[in-house]
């Protein structure tokens, strides 16, 4: 099994759980669960051939009869939709919650782990987004089928850095030896957070993270980075951090993070890619950004070949696909 990390392979040990059994389960919350390149080659590999499955029309059904629940306590477009996409595509049915913060039992009072322990009766996964960091952990803890993390507030957005490094993968034919800016809002980025730990494990990934001030690399992360080894240096100006990259990284500056709206001001246009920024970058340089964007990417730059988000959209539908028929799929 691919996602291999002792502590996210548990027994339920919780006495409250109905549906109790002891089948170890796999949960997927961190992407560092993926630090092993053999895992992640095979998930690359099934993400390329369910693509080319997909265009003859000829998709397996290794979900065909599974029930996932899909449930979001913050907004989403691309997410939710790729993996309820992702799932019914490979044969599996659905149930929803686009809204739990504001539909599900959480309005009148119902703990998470509550929550949690209901949808174990109902669905054989679940892909859940919440806005509390530690949340997926926390879901995994009681849950007796596996809890996928589609983000968990400022932490972790494992599934976007495994499609955001597919999507590396397949623009610059390469994982390792690249230059990456990381663009942005680096204290609250989640998918920031969880490409990371995974750039870590690569050999030679040089790392220019570019933020005003108050929006830099949080401590644990830099300090994983010096323990690792990884060349990284901070830039507060997009110039010298952007001519050599291979990879410019733009993110969203997070606006539902922010305590005092008037701290979100000052920092929400720091940096804006435009004609002229794609004049300054190598021809052969590719844009990403997790999406939604904001006004950090001009619509002109959308012309130009590097701009590869759109096309990372679509990538994240074959790695969700990927990732749910190696954690759920019937082997036959
Ligand atoms: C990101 C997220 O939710 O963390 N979006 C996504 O899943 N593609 C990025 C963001 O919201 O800025």
């Amino acid at each position: 099994m691919p996602i291999a990390k002792k502590r996210f392979i548990h027994k339920n040990t919780d006495k409250n759980t109905e549906f109790h059994h002891h089948e170890p389960v796999l949960h997927l919350i961190r992407s560092i669960q993926y630090r092993n390149p053999e895992h992640l080659e095979l998930l690359f590999r099934e993400a390329e051939q369910l693509e080319d499955l997909d265009k003859a029309n000829a998709l397996p059904r290794p979900l065909a009869g599974k029930i996932i629940a899909t449930l979001f306590f913050e907004p989403s477009t691309r997410t939710r939709f790729s993996f309820e996409a992702a799932i019914q595509k490979l044969g599996g049915s659905l149930l929803t919650a686009e809204n739990a913060a504001g539909n599900s039992s959480a309005v009148k009072g119902e703990t998470l782990e509550d929550t949690i322990r209901t949808v174990n009766g109902y669905a054989d996964a679940i892909v859940m987004r919440h806005f509390e960091e530690g949340a997926a952990e926390r879901a995994a803890a009681v849950s007796n089928v596996p809890i996928i993390n589609a983000g968990d507030g400022a932490g972790e957005h494992p599934t976007q850095a495994l499609l955001d490094l597919y999507t590396i993968k397949k623009e610059i034919g390469r994982i390792d030896n690249f230059t990456i800016a990381l663009i942005g809002d680096l204290v609250y980025g989640r998918t920031v957070h969880s490409l990371l730990p995974l750039f870590a494990e690569r050999d030679n990934a040089k790392i220019n993270l570019v933020s005003p001030d108050a929006l830099k690399l949080p401590e644990q992360y830099r300090r994983m980075l010096e323990k690792k080894n990884v060349s990284f240096r901070e830039f507060r100006a997009l110039g010298p951090a952007i001519r050599s990259a291979d990879v410019l990284y733009v993110t969203r500056v997070q606006k539902e993070r922010f305590k005092n709206p008037g701290d979100y001001e000052k920092v929400k246009d720091s940096y804006v890619i435009n004609k002229k920024v794609l004049s300054a970058i190598k021809k052969t340089a590719v844009i990403l950004h997790p999406l939604p964007r904001v006004n950090e990417i001009a619509p002109e730059v959308d012309a130009d070949i590097r701009a590869a988000y759109f096309r990372q959209v679509r990538n994240g539908l074959y790695v969700r696909m990927a990732l749910l028929s190696l954690i759920l799929g019937s082997k036959n």
